[in-house]
């Protein structure tokens, strides 16, 4: 998770519980066995990893946000968490997989490299990176009207996420030694909880570097107009329902 959000455990649990629900798909997808060493990086609150302990797997979560690291351990003692950034991380010994769900998009583009180079690195010879994370196009019509709403008002705001294709990551998997064996780009559409409130909560739990030099006054000025250019596409009047237009990339490499 980023250094550049502040990280609310509570409120991620509470409003945005659909990250770890549809990470649990994923877990198909990994197929944990018992006494299987796993690396879940960028582990949040530690729902998935705690999941995977149950399969038997001796699993370790690591995570850069330090207060969702302590959630993680509050909420499940039994299971190993550790406070590391995923481009520097270091294991004592190697692991069958690694597991990463919703956490890549929040690590720039240009360390990537680095991050590759970790799992590599933390995999034993035929180990597995089985990962999903937003992808080309990920809440496209979000990150628009942001821009727009901010540039409007003479904001200059860089997104702060990485949203890769197939075509793009599948390279730099390979350019580390991991062979992709499958691979996918796909829609998600995820309806927001609280209502007409859900957007605006959305953004206040991840678009922190949006308004890193916005005004308290103008902040909610910002939202309102970004609302207005998303009612029609993405609020459902009759359900009172947001729906974010969430794009995932999934894959699983093999270390070769
Ligand atoms: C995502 O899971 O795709 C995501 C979450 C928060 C901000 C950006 C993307």
């Amino acid at each position: 998770m980023s250094d550049g959000n502040e990280w609310d455990p509570d409120d991620y649990d509470d409003d945005h519980g659909f990250v770890h629900e549809y990470g649990e798909d994923l877990l198909t997808l990994l197929d944990p066995e018992p006494g299987q060493r796993i690396l879940d990086l960028g582990c949040g609150t530690g729902h998935l990893t705690a999941a995977i302990a149950d399969s038997g797997a001796d699993v370790l979560g690591i995570d850069a946000a330090p207060e969702m690291v302590e959630r993680a351990r509050e909420e499940y003692p039994d299971c190993r968490f550790e406070h590391a950034d995923a481009r520097e991380y270091a294991p004592e010994a190697p692991f069958d997989a690694v597991f990463s769900n919703a956490a890549l998009h929040w690590i720039p583009g240009d360390d990537h490299d680095a991050v590759l180079e970790t799992v590599a690195d933390a995999l034993t010879d035929d180990g597995r990176f089985v990962a999903e994370f937003g992808g080309r196009g990920n809440v496209a019509r979000i990150v628009a009207a942001l821009d727009a709403e901010l540039g409007e008002r003479g904001y200059d705001v860089a997104t702060p996420w990485y949203f890769p294709s197939v075509g793009e990551y599948a390279p730099r998997l390979e350019a580390h030694g991991m062979e992709v064996t499958f691979a996918r780009l796909f829609d998600r559409p995820v309806e927001l909880e609280d209502g007409p409130d859900g957007l605006r909560n959305w953004v206040g739990m991840f678009g922190d570097e949006f308004f890193a030099d916005v005004d308290e006054t103008e902040r909610e000025a910002v939202l309102d107009g970004v609302e207005d250019r998303l009612r029609e596409p993405l609020f459902d009047a009759a359900t009172e329902t947001w729906t974010a237009d969430y794009r995932r990339i999934r894959f699983v490499a093999e270390r070769r």
